[in-house]
């Protein structure tokens, strides 16, 4: 076909990720623009966004000085190769995160999404332990219910089923610690639970399984958010750290979700008091304007790596975006709102109010289980009876055709992660509108 041919405008070329696309070109839940806690739909409606996007626009939508930064950026340097060249920004943006890291996590790789950070982390992971001269830990072990994208690496590790089960054997020497959930011993539950922290020590018994030896790497969601906002029980990082350590294991935690400010700090490692050797990030670092990724290393890690002759490049791996102006840019103009608008305060501040009105949804028939840490938070509802997912399908497409609000959907868990500079009166709004879509779905 020729270039100038009339291309038919509809919606049936793209094709949708995660989305039943069918039902999608029936019925299309389709965003126009967006502003502050706002989406408005084509037609002009306004759309309350309790989801931050895909818990990414922490900061609020088309805030006027990322839009500005972005702008000034494409006009005055569009692109720079960070392979053997560089660009201020990015060097800028790698020392503020740096400064917001915790321990002496202080070097940073960029990327351009989660899935490639955690993809880094890994393979940063084998390459560290191989130049130390232990090549032969190259063993991943991840945990059930974890989502670390969609990658070969994340998806091996990662322990969500349905993202696992059609691609095959993916990454071989892979294992998983078995997710700390359990109704019985946790419903309910506002923040960490109580009963977990024992899970910790299925790591010493994959050890003890494949010898420390062989294992190059743990990785974590320190909340897993996918799977349906999980915050760890408490005490079950601490053991993580401690038997990672004490077995050379590099311990990674993948904070794509938890990072900047959605559970009221930098980073969850910080809420948590447990340093892991890398963090992984992505979302809230442009606040969700211009893709962006990367992981944060220890200042030991990247020291090993640079051991060889002068000339020699000493990471094989990186990414043509890795670090690209326009998100460098973004990145810095979002950084700098957070700071002076103390959004991570405000989460932390917010939280308690936040979980009261979560939680004010316990009565209701259609809920099985609640949790909530931060600013994020997810409940379970009921199944249809033989048809898994259905409810939580209905219930996401009902909040928005009829209620004018996004949220989150996975299985038959609802999650809400309102962007940071949410007020109470909007969180009120939020949970009364959530509470009229379970009536009517009931
Ligand atoms: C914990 C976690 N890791 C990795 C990813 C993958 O990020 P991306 O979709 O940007 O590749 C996600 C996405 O939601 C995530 O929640």
């Amino acid at each position: 076909m020729s270039a100038d041919a009339a291309a038919p405008n509809d919606l049936e070329s793209n094709w949708l990720p995660y989305t039943p696309n069918r039902q999608f070109k029936r019925e299309p839940r389709m965003i126009a623009r967006a502003k502050g806690v706002h989406y408005y739909k084509p037609d002009g409606a306004e759309v309350l966004d309790a989801t931050a996007g895909l818990w990414c626009c922490n900061a609020g939508h088309c805030r006027e000085d990322i839009v500005k930064a972005i702008q000034d950026q494409a006009a005055e340097l569009d692109f720079a190769p960070t392979f053997q060249f560089g660009h201020p920004k990015a060097f800028e943006l790698a020392s503020r995160i740096a400064s917001l890291a915790p321990g002496d996590l202080d070097h940073v790789l960029f990327c351009n999404s989660g899935s490639e950070a955690d993809e880094s982390a890994l393979k940063i992971a084998l390459a560290y332990h191989r130049i130390k001269g232990d090549g032969g830990r190259t063993r991943l072990i991840g945990r059930e219910r974890g989502y670390h994208g969609v990658n070969f690496g994340g998806t091996a590790v990662g322990g969500m089923v349905a993202n696992r089960k059609w691609f095959g054997n993916l990454v071989a020497g892979v294992d998983h610690l078995p997710h700390t959930y359990n109704r019985a011993e946790q419903a309910f539950t506002i923040g960490q639970p109580e009963w977990g922290a024992h899970l910790a020590d299925d790591l010493q018994r994959l050890i003890d399984l494949h010898d420390a030896s062989t294992i190059a790497a743990v990785i974590i969601e320190p909340m897993s958010g996918s799977t349906g906002v999980l915050p760890p029980p408490k005490g079950y990082l601490q053991k993580i750290r401690e038997i990672c350590t004490k077995h050379g294991i590099l311990l990674i935690f993948d904070e794509v979700i938890t990072g900047y400010g959605r559970l009221g700090y930098a980073f969850a490692a910080e809420r948590f008091g447990v340093t892991p050797d890398i963090i992984t990030f992505a979302k809230g670092i442009t606040s969700g304007t211009v893709p962006m990724g990367g992981a944060i290393v220890s200042k030991q890690i990247y020291d090993t790596f640079q051991t060889g002759p002068d000339h020699a490049i000493d990471l094989f791996h990186g990414y043509t975006y890795s670090g690209h102006p326009l998100a460098a840019a973004a990145g810095l103009a979002t950084l700098d709102i957070y700071r002076k608008e103390g959004l991570f305060e405000k989460a932390r501040a917010l939280e308690p109010y936040f979980a009261d009105a979560l939680m004010s949804l316990k009565d209701h028939k259609l809920i099985a289980d609640i949790r909530v840490i931060g600013l994020a938070g997810a409940v379970d509802l009921v199944p249809v009876e033989g048809v898994p997912g259905k409810r939580g399908f209905d219930t996401m497409c009902h909040a928005f055709h009829h209620e004018n609000m996004m949220v989150r959907v996975s299985g038959d868990c609802i999650a809400f992660s309102p962007p940071l500079i949410i007020e109470k009166a909007q969180i009120d709004e939020i949970f009364g509108r959530f509470r009229k879509v379970l009536d009517h779905i009931a």
